[in-house]
Formats: C-alpha cells, sequence, structure tokens
C-alpha cells in the first residue's frame, strides 16, 4: 500500500504546565518534549507505523531544525523525497495544562506547501492521497487533481476540494464551520454527514466533541464512541485518526470497521501530551 500525505511539517515543542502564567508571571515546566510535528508529519508517520509505505509532501526549513525533521522521518520509515526545503523551519508551542492545549504557532509563509512544490509523481499512483487542508487551497487542489487513488481531506474543505473527495473528516469545530450547523449530538453528525456527502464524498466523519465519531456513508452511518483513554491533549487525534482510517479503507476495510480503528488510533494519541503517538500496537 502506498500512500501520499500532503501537510504541516514542523519541530514541537510541548510543555507541561500546572498552570498558565498571567503577564509578568512565571510557571515551572512539568514534562518537555521536543519532538517531529505538524500534522502532515503526524500522519504520515502513524500511516508508517500501521505498515504504509508513505511519502510525505511538505516543507522543512534549510536549517539545522530541518535537517534533525527530515532525520526523524526517515527513522520513522516515511519517503522524504518528495520534501521542499526552503526558508526556516516551522515550529509549534503546545503549551498543555489540566487537559487543554494553547498552541504558539510560527508558521512563516514558506512553510506552507505551494502548489508548485506537489510533486506530480508522489501522487499519482498513490493508493490513497490524504490532504490536509491547513494548507494554500490552491496546493491542496493540485494535489486532488492529480490523485487517482482515494482522496482523503481532513479540515474545512472548499466545495471545489469537496468535490474531488472521496473521504471528508473533520473535528467537531471543522465540521460546524462546513455546515453552519450545530453538532451537539450523534444525530446531528448524521444529519451534517449526510448533507456532506451531496456535496461530493461517499465518507464522511465526523467528531461529536468528548462523546464519539460518527461515519456516515449512503447506505449508512455508524457512531463509533471514544475510548476510556485519559485525555492528557488532544492533539495528534485527529491525525492518528486520518491515518488509521484511511489505512483501513485501502486495505478494503468496511467504512464502521475502518471507523473503528480510526477511533482506537485516535485513543493513542489522547493520553499524552504533544501529537506524536505510536500506532504501531494496531498492525494486525
Ligand atoms: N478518549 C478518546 N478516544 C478516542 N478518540 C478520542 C478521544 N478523545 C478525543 N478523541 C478524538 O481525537 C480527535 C481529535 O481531533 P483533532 O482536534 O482534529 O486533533 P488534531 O488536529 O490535533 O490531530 C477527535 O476525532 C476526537 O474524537
Ligand atoms: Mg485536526
Amino acid at each position: 500500500m502506498r500512500v501520499a500525505v500532503l501537510g504541516q511539517i514542523a519541530r514541537d515543542l510541548v510543555l507541561v504546565v500546572p498552570e498558565v502564567p498571567d503577564a509578568a508571571g512565571t510557571a515551572p515546566v512539568l514534562e518537555r518534549r521536543e519532538v517531529l510535528g505538524g500534522k502532515g508529519a503526524n500522519i504520515a508517520v502513524g500511516l508508517a507505523q500501521l505498515g504504509a509505505s508513505t511519502t510525505l509532501l511538505g516543507v522543512v526549513g534549510e536549517d539545522d531544525v530541518g535537517n534533525g525533521l527530515v532525520d526523524r522521518l526517515r527513522a520513522d520509515g516515511v519517503d522524504t523525497s518528495a520534501i521542499v526545503r526552503r526558508g526556516r523551519s516551522a515550529l509549534i508551542v503546545d503549551v498543555v495544562c489540566g487537559g487543554k492545549w494553547r498552541y504558539l504557532q510560527d508558521l512563516p509563509e514558506s512553510s506552507l506547501v505551494h502548489e508548485a512544490d506537489v510533486m506530480t509523481s508522489a501522487v499519482v499512483g498513490a493508493d490513497a492521497v490524504i490532504v490536509q487542508l491547513q494548507q494554500p487551497v490552491d496546493a491542496a487542489l493540485a494535489a486532488i487533481r492529480l490523485a487517482d487513488g482515494l482522496v482523503v481531506l481532513d479540515g474545512v474543505a472548499t466545495g471545489e476540494q469537496l468535490a474531488g473527495a472521496d473521504v471528508l473528516r473533520a473535528d467537531h469545530q471543522e465540521g460546524e464551520e462546513l455546515t453552519g450547523r450545530c453538532i451537539s449530538s450523534t444525530g446531528d453528525a448524521v444529519l451534517a454527514g449526510r448533507e456532506l456527502l451531496g456535496r461530493g464524498p461517499s465518507l464522511v466523519a465526523l467528531e461529536v466533541r468528548g462523546v464519539a465519531n460518527v461515519l456516515v456513508w449512503s447506505a449508512g452511518s455508524e457512531v463509533v464512541p471514544l475510548t476510556d483513554e485519559d485525555v492528557v491533549d488532544t492533539t495528534g487525534g485527529g491525525d492518528a485518526f486520518v491515518a488509521a482510517l484511511t489505512f483501513a479503507l485501502v486495505r478494503g476495510d468496511h467504512p464502521r470497521e475502518a471507523g473503528r480503528l480510526a477511533v482506537a488510533a485516535a485513543g493513542r494519541a489522547v493520553g499524552h501530551a504533544g501529537g506524536r503517538s505510536d500506532l504501531t500496537g494496531l498492525r494486525v
């Protein structure tokens, strides 16, 4: 199985603090992790851990941080041949306090994927192409148009992007933004999912915050409750979800089973601070 992933690559600095200080205040750091992050990298690493040949389309800086990010991706088994080097590497600081995150992001314009960065050979022939939509619209659209495999979108898609999608996954806020509906129950999510099916995709996965993820396809729907993991930081939950959902669909799982694997994967990402997860235990 070969999968291409388009999305952000960043250095993640994860800090767990007992309180967020006010101005001129200080807080100790209880736990600190400096890891490879960014949604594109997280999704790609998850897929590699599940056993897919994974190519990542993204940008890292022409700096030492960039060298480290590329080395880490290679060590994680991700194909880095479609990664572009320019400018300075993106940095995301994830401040985790009492189960809630705050992100401080330095995402230079040069660290975003531009249309010209989308390497045709990485996308054409892939069994699936995952496009993380927090990237310029044109670059995402270029990848969607080139793809001849399953097209999986994560985030708020434009009408044109949705028309080219097979699968759309959205977190709670994104689902509400896409539909203009309030999604406060699994029933709301099924209705929102049905509406989104009419715009192009054949499978929609929507988060109902704190409750479940709901899969909707033309012939049915499935509500997959969250795992009983104690949530430390939801960061990376969506990335793990998308990686596992795509993996399962490409190998031929029914959407119901794919949804279960996706939620199990998300559960593995939320019990610790930071977005890096270990999905190797989900390999079968
Ligand atoms: N206990 C849990 N078990 C399984 N999934 C969970 C749990 N808590 C949160 N999740 C899922 O994690 C995901 C977080 O998504 P998202 O906010 O997009 O994360 P990110 O963009 O940081 O990867 C959601 O789909 C949510 O349902
Ligand atoms: Mg997300």
